[in-house]
């Protein structure tokens, strides 16, 4: 039967019973609207915050200490650049338009993970960064690769095998500066107190204030709470941390032998929305950055029009 002449309560069966059967659902597929909205804010904000994420870390590559630290940054920056365009790709399967995604982006009405909108101070934040932060993404983006909609699991396969690339990258050079002098030692244990924090934030509000979780689960975008997400974070994390030899800086932090997890403090939420709504430390560096990197971009994106409407032109005077 054909899509004109099924009724729409048929298409939404069958687009339930395909989400109910853990099946995926693809670009040329009946689909809810809020279901396609949800998955284009969701996977545009994903994108975004892969591409500003170069930045922070991107900041060291001129100063790396050796040539390996500087060949290990450099591609883990440009994977980053990379998994920007997978995600950009996979909106555009929605039918959201790349312009108009990267203009919310340098307008300031699309958001971007919060984590970035804070300082690299010291190499040792490489270090941390991938440890932590590329830690947390992947407790948030290994159970993506089963989520409902097609293009967007297949892409977090991907990006998840270079993710524990860079978290292992990050937690051997800490290991390497753990072995090192004090001083080397003292800027780990500097670095890994100015994000701990911030990391637990990347999990979003807690669930009782997430009003989007409920929907994103029914209709298996979403696989666990962000409060789930968090928790199993830190149960991964902490014994990372012993080996390491650094001190997470939460003196609430211990195992709980009934709950078996960690029970862990509370991140300071107000900074978390401070940082969210554009009053963290670099998100005006950011974004002023990653503006004038689109500008000086235009002579590329005009050429490329350019030379396609010219290839377009030739074939059909070819035909
Ligand atoms: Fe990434
Ligand atoms: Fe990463």
């Amino acid at each position: 039967m054909s899509e004109r002449t099924t009724p729409e309560g048929e298409l939404e069966r069958q687009f339930e019973r395909t989400v109910a059967a853990e099946a995926r659902i693809e670009p040329r597929d009946w689909m809810p609207d809020g279901y396609r909205r949800t998955l284009i804010r969701q996977i545009a904000q994903h994108a975004h915050s892969e591409i500003i994420g170069m930045q922070p870390e991107g900041n060291w590559i001129t100063r790396a200490p050796s040539l390996r630290r500087k060949a290990i940054l450099l591609a883990k920056v440009q994977d980053e650049a990379g998994h920007g365009l997978y995600l950009y790709s996979a909106t555009e399967t929605l039918g959201a338009d790349r312009e108009e995604l990267t203009r919310n982006l340098i307008e300031g009405r699309q958001k971007y993970s919060s984590i970035f909108n804070y300082p690299t101070l010291t190499f040792a934040d490489v270090g941390v960064i991938g440890w932590l932060v590329d830690g947390a993404a992947i407790c948030n983006q290994v159970p993506l690769c089963r989520t409902s909609y097609g293009p967007y699991a297949r892409a977090m396969i991907r990006i998840c095998k270079e993710e524990s690339f860079h978290q292992r990258q990050g937690y051997e050079l800490l290991m390497t500066m753990m072995r090192g002098t004090e001083e080397q030692r003292r800027m780990v244990q500097d670095a890994t107190n100015r994000w701990w924090w911030p990391s637990l934030m990347m999990f979003g509000p807690p669930d009782g204030d997430s009003p989007n979780t409920r929907q994103s689960m029914a209709w298996r975008i979403k696989r666990h709470t962000n409060d789930e997400l968090r928790q199993k974070f830190v149960d991964m994390t902490v014994p990372q941390a012993e080996r390491l030899g650094v001190t997470l800086p939460d003196p609430e932090l211990r195992w709980n032998p009934e709950r078996g997890h960690y029970d862990f403090g509370t991140p300071d939420w107000a900074e978390f929305k401070r940082v969210v709504s554009g009053d963290g430390p670099c998100n005006a560096q950011r974004l002023a950055h990653r503006r004038k990197a689109h500008e000086d971009g235009a002579w590329v994106r005009e050429a490329a029009a350019a030379y396609a409407a010219r290839r377009s032109a030739e074939r059909k005077g070819a035909a």
